[in-house]
């Protein structure tokens, strides 16, 4: 990115974060440094079970699947700073942390990209799992106990990927979603760092509100659909609950070998 671009997007999300701090009148929460974070370095088990692109699992379709991918959602989103996308699905099991984790992992292979994975699925948390990590706080935590997050971010050893835990199974999730806090939240994960994009991997529409209810406070939404899994009448009734104007795209997910 030039330096004149650079500057540009750093005024302007800097002009962005003191409206919205003036708008919810508290302290700023995102506080952590790129340079404190925790490091919890991904077991290399786990990532070759979970196919999960490093350097000791690859599949070079794979690779060019997603690189055609992050190409498309970067001229998507980048003419409106569109950085924060909820991945979702119909039904559980299509393959959402699977594909949002790789492809947080080919955005934070791009020069100019940092990336924030967050785990938003609060009663079936995956993101720690497919990289053998153990972590048992994370986002509830701070929603519930205000833990400050810096102690619950992880650098799993990728450069430029930060991730956030779903944290311990809570109940009445969708109303701890839909708090201003977590509003808040959502809004300075994207204003502290103009060139970083944030991924949530969340529920199954069909299985989970709160999904809907995080939708409203993403820029956009992509839609995975497993090959031959699910019903065309199961992915139309999904569909319709979710808002068209922030749907970014479908993806089919085939399984590989
Ligand atoms: N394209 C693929 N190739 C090979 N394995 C895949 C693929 N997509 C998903 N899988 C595997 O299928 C299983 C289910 O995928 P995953 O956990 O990503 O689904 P999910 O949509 O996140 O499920 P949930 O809704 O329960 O969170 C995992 O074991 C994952 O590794
Ligand atoms: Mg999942």
């Amino acid at each position: 990115m030039s330096k004149i671009k650079e500057a540009l997007l750093r005024a302007k999300s800097e002009r962005k974060q003191t409206d919205d701090m003036s708008l919810f009148k508290r302290p700023p929460v995102f506080q952590e440094s790129r340079h404190q974070t925790k490091v919890v370095d991904y077991s290399e088990v786990a990532v070759v079970r979970n196919k999960i692109i490093t350097p000791y699992f690859d599949n070079p379709e794979l690779t060019n699947q997603l690189k055609l991918l992050r190409t498309k959602i970067l001229q998507e989103t980048q003419k409106f700073d569109d950085r924060t996308i909820l991945v979702t699905s119909t039904l559980p099991g299509e393959g959402k942390t699977f594909l949002v984790t790789n492809l947080a992992i080919t955005f934070a292979r791009e020069v100019d990209q940092t990336v924030l994975l967050v785990d938003v699925h609060l009663y079936h948390a995956c993101v720690t799992q497919v990289f053998g990590i153990e972590q048992e706080r994370g986002l509830t935590d701070y929603l519930l106990h205000d833990v400050p997050l810096p102690e619950l971010l992880i650098r799993p050893g990728i450069e430029k990927l930060t991730l956030l835990p779903a944290g311990a199974p809570v109940e009445h999730s969708a109303e701890l979603l839909r708090s201003q806090k977590m509003r808040q939240l959502i809004q300075e994960m994207k204003n502290r760092y103009a060139d970083r994009y944030i991924f949530f991997d969340a529920p199954a529409v069909l299985s989970s509100v709160d999904t809907i209810v995080l939708t409203e406070y993403v820029d956009k939404v992509l839609f995975v659909v497993a090959s031959g899994y699910v019903k065309p009448s199961q992915v139309s009734e999904a569909l319709n609950r979710l808002d068209k104007n922030k749907l970014l795209g479908t993806i089919i997910n085939k399984k590989i070998s």
